[in-house]
Order: C-alpha cells, then structure tokens, then sequence
C-alpha cells in the first residue's frame, strides 16, 4: 500500500492515526510536571483555578475544573474513547448501567415513547419494563430488533428513542444498525446502540447511523476485569447534553483510578479483540460438533439465525461472546460448570479470563428468547485469551466428566 494517501500520523492528532495506533496514545499526555510518559492517576477533586475565574462556567466539562465535570484522567479518557469509536465527544461514567441511564435520562421526558430491543442487558430491561414507565410514564415497545417489519411498525410519530444492542447479551442477537437506524430517523427517533459485546475494530455504530454508543468499559474495553466504567460517545451537541444533564447534574462519574486503569487496558484492545474472535470461533465450532451440546448461538456459526447479517456487519471478527447449553435440566448445566478446570465461573464478560454463568432462564425475559433458550437455560461464555487448545480440552473434559 502506497502511504503517500495518508495523512502524515501524529500522535497528538488521533485523527490521522489508526486504530492500534489510537489504542496506545489517543488520550494520553506526557506529564509536564514528572516527564512521566503515562499520564498519572491525578487524585484530586479540585483543580487550581486561573486569575480570573469569572470567565468560567462551574457547570464546564471541557477543562480540569472538578472532578465531577472534569477530571485529568477522565477528560484523556474521553478523548481515547472518541477517537476509537470515530465520535465528536465522549462522556465516562462510574458504571456501563449509568451511562445507559444517562442517555435515557438526557434524552427522555415523561410521557415518551421508546422502541427497545427485546434482547437486552437485563437493567435496561428493567428500567424499560418497571422503572421508567412507573416513575415517568415513559411508554416502551419491545421489539425483535433483528425483524425489520416488526421495528417500522413499532415505530411511531412520538417515538424518541430506538435502543438496541449490537450482539445481543445473552442471546447473541444481531440486528441490522443501519436498517434500524434508517427507520427510526425517518420517524424522527434518536438511536442509541449498546456496543459492549462488538467494541471497535470489531464494529462504530456510529458509521452506520447511530446516534450514540454505549459502552460498558468494564468489559471489553478495559479488558482485565479490574475496573469498572461505562461511555457514552456521539456527536458533540448530544453529548454536551448528556454531559450537563447527566454527568454534572446527577454526578456517578468514574473515578480517576478507574479511568486510569480503563485507559492502560484499552491499549491491547485490537490484540485482545484479534484474538477473542479467533478462540470463539474455534471454540463455537467444537461444541457446536459435539452431539452431547443442545445449541450453540455465535454469530459467526452458519447457523445463527441473523449470520448473513453478522458476516456483513462484523467483517473483522463476531466477538468473544457466545451461550450454549449441554443438553440436559438444570442440574446438568451445574454440573458441566462445575467439572471446568480452567474457565471460571462468574458474572461479567470480556476479561482476560474465561467466564461462565448459568442462567436457567425463568425470569421476565424468557417470553423474548428462543424455544432453546428456553428449554435448555443457557451458558452465557465469555471466551478469554487462555491458549484455545487449552480452552477446549478444558470443555472436553467437563463434557466427558458430565455425561460419564
Ligand atoms: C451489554 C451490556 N451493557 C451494559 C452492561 C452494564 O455494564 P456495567 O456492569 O459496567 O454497569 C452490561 C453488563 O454486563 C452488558 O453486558
């Protein structure tokens, strides 16, 4: 490849610099008191004013000012996080669940009408099924957001907001971001699109016309299972919004020791991502050959049900996360968890580490997921960077130990 088409790379600019190397200098500073070449973890809430203060608004996100609004680790943060996500601006909050409330809490008032994925995190659920519309009236539809009939006609004239997930957590749905972006503008609606399982190079919502992205940072992007964050990137109007509604005026802003760590792991995330994706796949295609294995949902298996969608959304890669069950009731799930030896069970996703958790599937949510889902319960899988050979000697075994 020529490089003459290139913008000459400076590292101060993330903008002429690609993504790996975005991932290790967007955001970051040299320190000008130390030398230091990291930026420091500043443990300060409050930062020196300058001659005259009167000139600044308190209510300011921009610059060092309060570590609410501001801080030196949060504001490199969300530089790195606009540059990755190609967005004009990005606000860090304290968890994923806040910045999803905040954009539902910036951009809704009581009474709206929202159209949410009927695969969801779980809180979104709740907040959509319980608290929003018992506390503001907001009236939700949920709709399968991978059948495009069903999103137009769930659509209206007062619709203010369509929010969907990329790859649904935890059935691995995948919607169309484009399709369902051109039917909730047409309406007038924002759309906002929950990225946490498919983070950049994998897939920008924003290029492909999505309003705002979401990110639980704990996961993917972090990627060490050390720290704790969520984001929220789009353009700047909207995030200046959200940024004043949500950030200054409601507070649950990250700390500076998680964005600190946030920002350390975010720079292997395209090696991790590379390899995610590999061992899923690899992965996805042994259990999904073992007859002692009831269903296998990752969008990169032919036999998804949304896979022509995935093959042409994600072409770099359809993730790390799958769920599966082994066939069998509850007790065979437990069991089969119990027998691993190296992948572990817990909650969360996109560590380092390989994570499993067994849901039984009797909860609200169980109208939305499919008839196997259903049966079955599922094993959400949260592949991890272990050696793949290890990974599925691990499931072989547990496969072998469950069914004697
Ligand atoms: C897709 C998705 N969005 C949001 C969240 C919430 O993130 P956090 O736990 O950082 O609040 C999660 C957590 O599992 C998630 O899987």
């Amino acid at each position: 490849m020529s490089l003459n088409h290139r913008p000459r790379p400076d590292k101060h600019d993330p903008a002429s610099l690609a993504f790996a190397t975005q991932s290790v200098h967007a955001g970051n500073e040299i320190d000008a008191g130390s030398g230091a070449l990291r930026t420091p973890i500043v443990m300060a809430n409050s930062y020196a004013l300058p001659e005259d203060p009167s000139t600044l608004s308190w209510s300011g996100t921009d610059v060092p000012l309060y570590t609410r609004n501001s801080g030196t680790n949060q504001l490199g943060l969300q530089r790195k996080l606009a540059a990755l996500e190609r967005g004009e601006d990005a606000m860090a909050l304290a968890s994923g669940v806040a910045a999803l409330h905040a954009i539902f809490f910036t951009v809704l008032k009581a009474g709206d009408h929202v159209v949410v994925a009927d695969v969801t995190y779980e809180a979104v659920f709740r907040l959509f099924n319980e608290l929003l519309p018992q506390k503001y009236g907001i009236r939700t539809t949920f709709v399968d957001a991978a059948d495009l009939d069903a999103v137009r006609a769930a659509v209206r004239p007062e619709t203010r907001l369509v929010h969907i997930e990329t790859v649904a957590n935890p059935t691995t749905k995948v919607t169309d971001v484009a399709a369902v972006a051109r039917i909730a503008h047409e309406a007038g609606a924002l759309v906002s699109i929950d990225n946490t399982f498919t983070p950049p190079p994998l897939f920008r919502p924003l290029e492909h016309g999505a309003d705002l992205v979401v990110h639980s940072l704990t996961k993917y992007i972090n990627g060490h299972g050390d720290a704790i964050g969520g984001a929220v990137i789009g353009s700047a109007e909207l995030i200046r919004r959200i940024k004043l509604d949500a950030m200054v005026d409601v507070g649950g802003v990250i700390s500076p020791f998680n964005a600190w760590l946030i920002m350390r792991g975010s720079v292997t995330l395209p090696l991790r991502m590379r390899q995610h994706c590999e061992s899923a796949l690899a992965i996805a295609e042994f259990l999904a050959g073992d007859d002692r294995v009831a269903y296998v949902a990752y969008p990169g298996l032919a036999s998804h049900p949304q896979h022509d969608t995935a093959v042409r959304q994600l072409p770099n890669g359809f993730g790390g996360m799958m769920a599966f069950a082994v066939k069998g009731d509850k007790a065979a799930q437990n069991r089969f968890v119990s027998k691993l030896r190296v992948i572990t069970s817990a909650v969360s996703l996109g560590h380092d580490e390989s994570l499993i958790v067994h849901v039984d599937n009797s909860g609200p949510r169980v109208p939305a997921y499919p008839a196997e889902f259903r049966e079955f319960g599922h094993l959400r899988f949260s592949v991890g960077l272990e050696d793949v050979d290890d990974l599925i000697a691990d499931l072989s075994a547990a496969l072998d130990d469950t069914f004697g």
